[in-house]
């Protein structure tokens, strides 16, 4: 669109008109698909009998329209930007209409496209106003009836929503398939998917007794990559039934990989469509992170069906309502089929790097945002994961058993609904009978609030006073910002026990792990009957998504990360020490004094190598040093180089005292058993590929012939992606040419393993990253128009710190150069690949120019709304 207008909340009205239900007819073909709709309309009953009716409508071919039979001419309807209005309408009418659209040019990927000869939709949020003329609006809910006609030879599979009711032979090789879903529904779940496919089909019997059938349909290649997403699709239905009560619906899922998609997966109702990424696993394609992010997503999408569909958003304002509640439960579900410490470990690890940063930046926005010009940029950490954390924050307050009723209450009285986030928080305030008023600001305040926390021991009244003040920094248009309900999990570690203390507050007692509730800018808080002298345990479990700073000695963290019981902090209190000598690190690497190692960290990891541990996967997680990005969320102004050169050395530092250690841990984790996704193996390798990593930061002879043995022994993805990213990552190019040349011709004909063959290249620190990345551009296994190749070879270079940031700005102009050529291929991609850029304020001068300029550039060229509206944003 070309003026690019924002939407406010604020604005919002009901619909004039509702579509009851709604027929389709798609007569497919690549350039001309005609689509004819039948439409049963109603006029909302407080709506003006002279409300015009508008529909969406966009890269739309108008062929016919017909009100009650009647067919309309030019002088009946208005085509207007975005649409297609009819000034009047009787109060109950049938629309129909028909429309051709070219599903073989839509690079966009959203509407109904091609993607590797097959024939697929994606309509959130507003995709699907590029099928039909349709009021594409989340509260505007029908039943649907869709045929879909296709080539028999090119398409035999022809799948929609719900269940297939009618089949037939049609003249001219064609068929067809109709499919109704009795579920009413808004047009973003709407989905549709024809052509060359082959299925893997399963059962489950809900907790009622309802037997479903599960499908997974895929390429012929990919039927021996459907058995972990298969098992995963069971194990969360059977999650949602215990520990939600939600039982599935229809008597048939399907599950669909296509390889061009925008995002992870779909919640398409009955009909999920997947990034082949989010769904396929094989042990020899797939890394054990990839099989976890497979039962995460196909969790997530399955929750969607009752935490999106039966319950929907009234406005896109709403749509943490969907995103936040479902990763909230699809991490639950992770964390109880995992380690669940080392999934918050995990989870909150991304969460502080990345959503930090959003929430830093020009973008910055509420979890509910009160503007937008294109929703698709609104699908954001801070909606997703920020959302999950207010989510989870009130879970904590009302207590678990409270908001299961608050969520039985809300499912029950809005089933079948469009609603509100206040709609979702009136239900857990309604059964818990907690004032939430408060908590409310958390998803209209932007910003991460920071607590500057501090403590007393008074050793006569055995008292310890903590003192938590709150500020969120100013975002852009929100200058100020109100205190927020902020609750803090803490325990109080006595210094002599090694114990947590018993907490008593105002003469009430706490136990020894309880929560206090910051509401004011400033608190303090009398723990009374403290025998001895404590160290804070604060925000125990990430209990608010602030950033917490108490001023810890490292004789204190060193305790904590030994004698804290709550396993979340113990693994912080390991960052925080790191944090502190990377600090004084960075500071000599900047003014050119001699770096020297922190002898106490040594000492911490020493221990932590010594003593034995029963999560490995936790283990893994504590050796694992803050990553660049995180470090430089720390820091006032990024010192690109100096972070880098910084932690390289503890890296060395460490592998170079505690080589023994770190060789005994690779060896004792060895394993022979044949793969499998279990937490207990997944924890085995992440330690032993952790010790290798150190290993390789230093000329070890042994670890590079561990390494090498690694790679060639081809036991599973984990082993060998690590082993060829370690070698590609060295200095060693004799050992990484050749293996990295075996395993591009091994994996040509796999799309998925070649996209970790990009990345492991572009995320390599010499200074020849960018050349590799121009150079692999031109690869025949890529493509700009596939985002999971654009992401694995731009995206990820664009993580690759020291490289991106290059002083003569070829990282930036790169990364312009594709932005640039994908706005006018897929405007959404195209806005999601700018976000390094939009960062620039963090950067030193010289890179703040380049940056900009690179922005400058990208102004210069007509843009689609999703650019422009970040563009904006940057440069304002
Ligand atoms: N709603 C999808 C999910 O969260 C994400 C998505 C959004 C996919 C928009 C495609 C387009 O699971
Ligand atoms: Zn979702």
């Amino acid at each position: 669109m070309s003026d690019h207008q924002p939407v406010h909340l604020q604005e919002y009205q009901p619909p004039a008109y509702q579509v009851s239900h709604t027929e389709l007819t798609f007569d497919l073909d690549p350039a001309a698909t005609r689509v004819s709709a039948r439409l049963d309309m109603t006029r909302h009953p407080e709506a003006a009998s002279d409300a015009p009716l508008f529909l969406h409508g966009e890269y739309l071919t108008l062929h016919s329209l017909a009100l009650d039979g009647t067919v309309l001419d030019e002088g009946d309807y208005r085509l207007v930007e975005g649409g297609l209005e009819i000034a009047r309408v009787p109060e109950r009418f049938v629309l129909e209409s028909v429309v051709e659209i070219a599903p073989c040019e839509n690079t966009a990927l959203e509407g109904l496209y091609q993607s590797s000869g097959m024939y697929c939709t994606q309509c959130e949020a507003e995709g699907f106003r590029r099928i039909t003329y349709y009021p594409d609006r989340p509260d505007v809910m029908a039943t649907f009836k869709v045929t879909v006609i296709g080539d028999k030879a090119k398409s035999p599979v022809l799948l929609a929503n719900g269940n297939p009711v009618e089949r037939g032979e049609l003249d001219g090789g064609r068929h067809f398939v109709t499919w109704e879903d009795p579920h009413p529904k808004p047009s973003y779940l709407f989905a549709l998917v024809a052509g060359e496919l082959y299925k893997v089909e399963d059962g489950f019997t809900t907790q009622s007794g309802r037997d479903v059938t599960l499908q997974i349909w895929v390429e012929e290649e990919n039927l021996d990559k459907t058995a972990h997403a298969m098992a995963s699709l069971k194990r969360a239905m059977r999650w949602d039934e215990e520990t939600y009560g939600r039982e599935y619906d229809l008597d048939l899922f399907m599950i669909v990989a296509v390889n061009d998609f925008n995002m992870g997966a779909m919640e398409n109702k009955g009909l999920n469509i997947f990034n082949s990424a989010a769904v396929l696993t094989h042990p020899h394609t797939a890394t054990d992170q990839a099989f976890q992010r497979v039962e995460s997503i196909v969790a997530h999408e399955y929750f969607h069906n009752w935490s999106g569909n039966r319950v929907t958003c009234r406005d896109w304002f709403q749509l943490s309502l969907k995103e936040g509640f479902t990763v909230f439960r699809d991490q639950c579900f992770s964390a109880d089929v995992n380690s669940a410490p080392v999934k918050r470990i995990e989870d909150v690890a991304f969460f502080r790097t990345a959503q930090f940063a959003e929430d830093a930046g020009p973008t910055a926005h509420p979890v509910r945002p009160d503007h937008y010009i294109e929703i698709t940029n609104f699908y954001t950490l801070t909606i997703y994961e920020k959302g999950a954390e207010v989510v989870r924050m009130l879970c904590n307050l009302i207590g678990a058993e409270a908001f299961r009723r608050g969520s039985d209450l809300y499912f029950e009285r809005f089933d079948g609904q469009a609603v509100t986030i206040e709609d979702f928080v009136a239900c857990m305030a309604e059964v818990s009978g907690a004032d939430l008023t408060q908590f409310m600001r958390w998803y209209a305040q932007a910003g991460t609030p920071e607590i500057d926390a501090y403590g007393e021991y008074d050793y006569v009244h055995g008292e310890y006073r903590l003192t938590l003040r709150q500020r969120t920094p100013a975002t852009p248009g929100q200058p100020f910002k109100k205190p927020l309900h902020i609750p803090v999990r803490l325990g109080l570690v006595g210094t002599k026990s090694g114990q947590d203390l018993r907490l008593t507050l105002a003469g009430e007692s706490l136990g020894t792990d309880g929560v206090i509730h910051l509401r004011e800018e400033e608190q303090t808080f009398v723990f009374t009957e403290v025998a001895e002298a404590p160290v804070p345990s604060l925000l125990r479990d990430f209990s608010a998504p602030v950033k917490l700073h108490f001023p810890y000695s490292r004789e204190e963290l060193a305790f904590l990360l030994t004698h804290d019981s709550d396993g979340f902090n113990r693994w912080d209190a390991g960052q925080r020490l790191a944090m502190l000598a990377l600090d004084d690190l960075i500071a000599a690497h900047r003014n050119g004094v001699e770096k020297v190692m922190d002898s106490r960290v040594v000492e911490a990891f020493r221990l932590l190598l010594t003593t034995p541990m029963e999560d490995k996967a936790v283990l893994a997680e504590m050796l694992t040093l803050p990553s660049e990005a995180y470090i430089a969320e720390q820091q006032p102004l990024v010192d690109v180089d100096a972070i880098h050169a910084a932690r390289e050395f503890v890296r060395q530092s460490l592998a170079l005292a505690l080589r023994d250690e770190f060789l005994a841990l690779y060896e004792d984790n060895q394993s022979q058993e044949a793969y499998a996704p279990t937490p207990e193996q997944i924890g085995q390798r992440s330690v032993k590929n952790v010790a290798l990593a150190y290993l390789m930061a230093i000329d070890d002879d042994q670890g590079l012939a561990y390494c090498q043995a690694q790679f060639d022994a081809n036991h599973n993805m984990t082993d060998v992606r690590q082993a060829l990213t370690l070698l590609v990552h060295s200095e060693h190019n004799h050992l990484a040419a050749p293996a990295l040349k075996a395993f591009g011709e091994k994996w040509a004909h796999d799309p998925l393993v070649m996209d970790q063959w990009f990345t492991i290249q572009v995320t390599r620190p010499q200074s020849d990253a960018l050349e590799r990345v121009e150079h692999l551009m031109q690869h025949p296994a890529f493509s700009l128009k596939n985002p999971n190749k654009v992401r694995a070879l731009i995206g990820a270079f664009a993580q690759n710190r020291i490289n991106f940031h290059r002083l003569d700005g070829k990282g930036y102009a790169l990364l312009a150069d594709v932005v640039i050529e994908l706005n006018r291929l897929n405007p959404d991609v195209a806005a999601r690949m700018l976000t390094p850029l939009t960062r620039w304020q963090r950067f030193d001068d010289a890179r703040q120019a380049l940056m900009r300029q690179a922005l400058e550039r990208i102004k210069a060229e007509p843009l689609s709304a999703n650019v422009y509206e970040v563009i904006e944003k940057a440069l304002a």
